[in-house]
């Protein structure tokens, strides 16, 4: 029932850290998820879809719970039972999850998969950080760590953003060890960085003991000033890891995909292991893409299969197209308004909207409009090219008017030529 009861704002404002994709910013949404596919197809990654909800305890044991996602970002649901779901942060632990849980070993080594879709972390919300985001991401599983893999993953990113012609990429890598080398690394920086607990920040006094490694991606900057002299971890791995490493790099030179090597990238999830990398545009601070191997994070969920994956924030992207006027939509394609004026016209115009449907030409209407002006308007609005006038007179005889909306010259023709004439008027 209707109400003149005044609506508190925040009724209609959007949660703090999200927004409205609105119909006029929907194409350029749709062409980045569609060069999202292309790339996908190309490289043989088949799409996996996963719930937005899943058990907080997945993320739990994956992300590490001294990452930030988990400390401070995660969004859980406390539901009636025992389990407490979590809105997903990200989409790899998932994609382990059903990986497991639908044997998709049995499709084939390695399985690539891709995903986008949304998801959530209670961020402080700023430029390039939302609360709910959208990332497609790309991940190889296998039942073996072959860095052609993480050569793939990095390069099936790099050609996303290209081909969503962002100019100036800037591809960082590093290795952050495994199982075998890292401790060795963690000892070194603690070694490091105990004489000098006293200048870092309340966060990497904390860090220092629960993960050391983050210290590394502190922007404090006391801790970045400390930072330029820490050890480096790639002079502490071990021959496999430096093997691995130097594989990845070999492939990515074949292929002419510029580098920059940086011993600090250590990334915010605790799943990764060995290669890492994020991917930046000139100007931006904020990574477009990043990933990275995770040879443990199947095997912490009861099945040993390593991963290498990456994933991109749609959001992010959409902000560098705009800001750097990229013309990713082209020319938009010439539109068709149809106009009917009078009853007749009005029901035959819906046979001649689907007349035109199949043989494939695009055409606006405003059906629910009855005079000519407004229709008129609307023709114009949508900057149609073309008009199409459908009179009561036009109606009876089997004829309708074409009106060229720049000139106003019109020409009645046939019916039944309608189609003929507008794929040659349009061409
Ligand atoms: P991530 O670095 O946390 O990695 O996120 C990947 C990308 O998602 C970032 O580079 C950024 O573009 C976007 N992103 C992350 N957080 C936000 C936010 N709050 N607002 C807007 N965009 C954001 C992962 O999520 C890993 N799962 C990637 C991966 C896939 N690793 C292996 N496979």
């Amino acid at each position: 029932m209707a109400s003149n009861k005044k609506v508190k704002k925040s009724i209609i404002t959007v949660p703090k850290g999200m927004h409205d994709i609105l119909p006029d910013g929907q194409p350029l949404w749709e062409k980045i998820r569609k060069i999202a596919k292309e790339t996908a197809d190309f490289y043989n990654f088949s799409r996996i879809d996963t719930p937005i909800l899943e058990r907080a305890e997945l993320f739990e044991r994956s992300l590490g719970e001294t990452s930030d996602v988990i400390e401070k970002q995660m969004l859980v649901i406390r539901g009636k039972g025992r389990d407490s779901l979590a809105l997903r942060p990200e989409g790899t632990a998932p994609i382990a999850r059903a990986y497991i849980e639908n044997g998709l070993s049995r499709l084939g080594q390695p399985l690539k998969l891709y995903y986008e879709g949304p998801m959530f972390r209670h961020e402080q919300p700023q430029a390039g950080r939302f609360r709910q985001f959208h990332q497609v991401g790309f991940e190889i599983i296998s039942n073996d760590s072959d860095p052609i893999y993480d050569a793939q993953v990095i390069i099936a990113s790099y050609r996303f953003l290209q081909d969503l012609k962002i100019k100036d990429l800037n591809l960082q890598l590093n290795s952050i060890g495994c199982a075998k080398c890292r401790p060795v690394f963690r000892k070194k920086l603690i070694d490091y960085y105990s004489s000098k607990e006293k200048s870092l920040c309340g966060d990497c006094r904390r860090r220092l003991r629960l993960n050391p490694l983050r210290l590394l991606d502190c922007k404090n900057g006391g801790c970045v000033a400390l930072k330029k002299e820490s050890p480096s971890i790639l002079d502490t791995l071990c021959y496999d890891c430096k093997r691995h490493f130097k594989k990845v790099l070999e492939f990515l030179e074949e292929v002419k995909l510029p580098y920059t090597l940086n011993q600090f990238l250590v990334r915010g999830l605790d799943y990764y292991s060995k290669t890492v990398f994020e991917i930046f545009t000139e100007g931006s601070g904020l990574a477009l893409a990043a990933g990275g191997r995770y040879d443990y994070l199947l095997e912490m969920l009861g099945k040993y299969a390593p991963g290498v994956g990456g994933a991109a924030g749609l959001e992010r992207l959409v902000e560098v197209i705009k800001s750097k006027g990229v013309n990713l939509l082209g020319r938009p394609k010439p539109k068709v308004f149809l106009i009917h004026i009078g009853d007749l016209a009005k029901v035959k115009a819906l046979s001649l909207i689907e007349t035109l449907r199949e043989s494939g030409l695009d055409i606006l209407e405003s059906l629910g409009k009855e005079s000519l002006r407004a229709q008129l308007k609307a023709a114009d609005k949508a900057s149609s090219t073309l008009s199409l006038i459908f009179g009561q007179q036009e109606a009876f005889e089997q004829s309708i008017i074409i009106r060229d909306m720049k000139s106003g010259a019109q020409e009645t023709v046939p019916l039944k030529k309608v189609v003929d004439v507008l794929k040659r008027r349009l061409r």
